[in-house]
């Protein structure tokens, strides 16, 4: 099984996909190898308490949590607090965790972990991408020691959902994000032209309420806010479960389709600052960067389909 470090903001579809990575561990299909915060829905110490939170909920596993960067490489930090609510957890203001966060820095745990497992470690990342630019000016020898990155971010056919062009995740850390596509590493980019449309509705959020585990509840009282917050652009009650995306399709590639692709970040653009933009010409490349395999989409129903079981599985 795939041994994963998770870097997140978590943040309530990061929180889904910490509930989501907890069930995979708990049926022997992946490793948690750790988890690193970073700023973006919120600051990384309450995203690191919101991860010990969530996977004390989901009954393990216990895994080191490091916080990593507070701000981003070269502008100033911002939170969602209107999507996410100003705990991260839509409101939920639940209790303190039992665990305490690491005292290591995440980008420090990152190459500490890839050192100690080479090629072995996927790098799946949900947040800026702070922790994983500053692993990288850490160690120059990074890219050759990760198995695969996988990321949640940009928008390309798709508009933005921060500025009319910009993706958050991105928009939060352009340089970062840009360091990152640089480097000569696997990359699975999964941008919001494949998450928007894997959108789920009251059918699906009144199933997973009315399964009445503690679980379940817990992840059904903490995607009411975003459901709410989701609904003047889905113009219907709905939630946009971006980030377990992102880890479901380290586990199953196949229901994604790909295009392959260097990627580059805008990052002086007046309008686009952040944006990512994509070689999609059919001419020779005259780009050095490796291309990014980038999800352009996947299987809508198998995704909500076995993102509800994983919720039920506790
Ligand atoms: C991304 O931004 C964050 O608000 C979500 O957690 C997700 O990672 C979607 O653009
Ligand atoms: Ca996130």
């Amino acid at each position: 099984p795939p041994k994963i470090l998770y870097d997140c903001d978590t943040g309530i579809d990061d929180a889904m996909t910490l509930l989501y990575l907890a069930s995979l561990v708990q049926a022997g299909e992946a490793e948690l190898a750790a988890v690193g915060t970073v700023h973006g829905n919120i600051d990384p110490m309450t995203g690191a308490l919101n991860t010990l939170r969530v996977l004390e909920a989901a009954g393990g596993p216990v895994v080191p949590v490091a916080v990593g960067a507070a701000r981003p490489m070269a502008q100033d930090v911002h939170y969602a607090v209107d999507w996410h609510g100003t705990d991260g957890l839509g409101d939920t203001r639940l209790p303190e965790p039992a665990g305490r966060p690491t005292a290591e820095p995440a980008a420090a745990q990152i190459v500490r972990l890839a050192r100690a497992m080479p090629g072995e470690l996927t790098l799946l990342a949900t947040g800026p991408l702070t922790n994983l630019g500053a692993a990288l000016l850490l160690d120059g020898e990074l890219p050759s020691l990760i198995r695969e990155v996988v990321v949640m971010g940009g928008a390309f056919d798709h508009p933005g959902n921060i500025t009319t062009h910009a993706e958050a995740n991105i928009w939060h850390d352009p340089e970062a994000a840009d360091l990152v596509f640089a480097a000569d590493w696997p990359i699975v980019l999964v941008p919001l032209d494949a998450t928007h449309p894997t959108a789920v509705h009251d059918d699906w959020l009144d199933r997973l309420a009315a399964h009445g585990t503690p679980v379940s509840r817990f992840a059904a009282d903490i995607l009411e806010f975003y459901a709410d917050a989701y609904t003047p652009t889905l113009k219907r009650r709905g939630a946009v479960i971006h980030d377990a995306l992102a880890a479901m399709l380290i586990v199953d590639p196949e229901l994604g389709e790909y295009a392959h692709r260097p990627v580059r970040v805008e990052l002086r653009g007046e309008l686009t600052r952040g944006t990512t933009v994509w070689d999609a010409r059919s001419l020779p490349a005259d780009d050095a960067r490796r291309p990014v395999k980038v999800a352009v989409g996947s299987d809508v129903a198998e995704f909500q389909e076995r993102l509800l079981s994983a919720l039920m599985a506790f």
